[in-house]
């Protein structure tokens, strides 16, 4: 609930000092789901999603997708039924969809299957500029007339050809968006310097299980062979790297051991390898990966890339355990502009982190103290709240909307791996928690 424009219970109270121990479940992909509910309304029979993570940003989604006739039976928390016969219109509504930057996946499957889409161009995040030139660029190429206007994208084409496209940058977005627009176009279409993601081959997977011909996806070059129709299917989405690599780091930062289940391994390679570069236990299984902390984290330079690179999305939690090692790491942010905001909030828990336009120089300290800060963005806010479970005393994270919205039950999850944290609205709470939680 709201009051005005501030959402009551919009903060997390921690207590730190206990290292987090146990078993967590990962949920589905979020950046994988969203692109996955917006291409099944491209086919008219009845599409089934599971494991689909029930946070903020789905739920946006799915609510901007019902409003122009698509039919979503919401089975269960984690399984939902579309049905995108009856779309009454291709017009996107902002005040829905302005909060979501995924919202521009309704324009590759719009376009893909209406041959037109109007969709609000999405506000600007907080991590960087997000621009869309190579969307629009693909678009264009397959016969689209794609524009920003009146603060829309509007794409639209009397026919959807097949094309050569090269990417200028390598990005997720735009990459399955033309794939998307591309499935249902006439002829090949080849997308090169293609991003690789594991989310980018979980949307191909889920539009061939519907009749697409995709091939290559995951490597540098797609190549798409256009279908008139997609058909109904069933499909589940791949577990969420970003969530999986945050409990992860968590072990790290909290000097735990935590048993990540649910995972695919080969998608957590570069962040293994850098919890191990900084002495933490790593042991692999079939679905499932344990993390142990370690007394003396050792100091690592990372520099985020494209995948299999080292994630921009796990930057924020790296900072925060590289905050705590035994020397000086350097954290070069090579993909957003703006991924930085959370050094000001852990600086604040007495971290020592200069930056310089796109790097971190991080001077490690003994541990961080508790105290209040506000969540910059979604990762960044998770990266604070492990800052906060390894502090000495209390903390108090505001504007925890940003986590909710990529992470399903993140307070429970904590709580269960032994973690004290409430989420709670105003400051009476926060009296009655520090009493509750005081060390007797
Ligand atoms: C997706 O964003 C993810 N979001 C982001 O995760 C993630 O950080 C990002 O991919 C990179 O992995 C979703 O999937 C909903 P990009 P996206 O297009 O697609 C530039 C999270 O925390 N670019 O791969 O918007 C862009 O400026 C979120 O879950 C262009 O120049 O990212 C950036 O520098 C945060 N022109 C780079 O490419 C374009 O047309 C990568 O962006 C598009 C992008």
């Amino acid at each position: 609930m709201s009051v005005g424009n501030k959402l009551e219970m919009d903060r997390y109270m921690v207590r730190g000092g206990n290292p987090l121990k146990g078993e967590v479940v990962i949920g589905g992909a979020k950046n994988a789901a969203l692109a996955i509910l917006a291409a099944a309304l491209m086919s008219d029979e009845t599409v089934t999603i599971e494991n689909l993570p029930d946070v903020r940003d789905t739920n946006v989604m799915l609510d901007a997708m019902s409003e122009i006739g698509v039919v979503i039976e919401r089975v269960s928390r984690h399984k939902v039924k579309i049905n995108g016969a009856n779309v009454r219109n291709v017009n996107i509504e902002y005040e829905l969809i302005k909060k979501i930057r995924a919202s521009y996946y309704l324009i590759g499957a719009l376009l893909g299957k209406y041959k037109e889409a109007e969709v609000p161009l999405p506000g600007g995040c907080n991590i960087g500029s997000r621009p869309i030139d190579q969307h629009l660029k693909g678009f264009r190429a397959i016969g689209a007339e794609a524009n920003v206007e009146r603060g829309q994208i509007s794409a639209h084409a009397d026919r959807l050809v097949g094309a050569h496209i090269y990417m200028d940058v390598v990005t997720v977005g735009a990459t399955i968006n033309v794939m998307m627009a591309a499935c249902m176009a006439e002829g090949k279409t080849t997308i090169e310097n293609a991003a690789k993601e594991p989310h980018v081959v979980d949307v191909a997977n889920f539009l061939n299980s519907m009749g697409a011909d995709i091939k290559g996806a995951g490597t540098d070059i797609i190549r798409i062979h256009g279908v008139e129709k997609l058909h109904g299917t069933t499909y589940s989405i791949i577990p969420d790297q970003i969530e999986a690599g945050t409990f992860m780091f968590a072990a790290a930062v909290t000097n735990g051991d935590i048993t990540v289940k649910n995972v695919i391994p080969k998608h957590l390679e570069s962040i293994s390898a850098k919890l191990i570069e900084m002495g933490c236990t790593v042991e692999e299984f079939d679905d499932t990966v344990r993390v142990k902390g370690t007394d003396h984290l050792k100091p690592t330079n990372i520099k985020t890339l494209p995948y299999p690179g080292f994630p921009t999305d796990m930057q924020p939690q790296a900072g925060v355990a590289l905050a705590l090692s035994e020397g000086t790491s350097l954290v070069t942010e090579s993909i957003f502009e703006n991924r930085f905001k959370y050094v000001d909030e852990i600086v604040r828990m007495g971290a020592d982190v200069k930056v310089e336009g796109n790097t971190a120089i991080i001077t490690g300290v003994k541990g961080y103290t508790g105290a209040r800060v506000s969540s910059p963005d979604l990762r960044a806010g998770a990266a604070l709240v492990m800052a906060a479970l390894a502090a000495d005393g209390v903390s108090i994270i505001d504007d925890i909307h940003f986590i909710e919205r990529g992470y399903e039950d993140f307070e429970v999850k904590i709580r269960k791996l032994g973690g004290i944290i409430e989420k709670c609205g105003g400051d009476i709470d926060v009296q009655k928690f520090t009493l509750k939680t005081s060390v007797v």
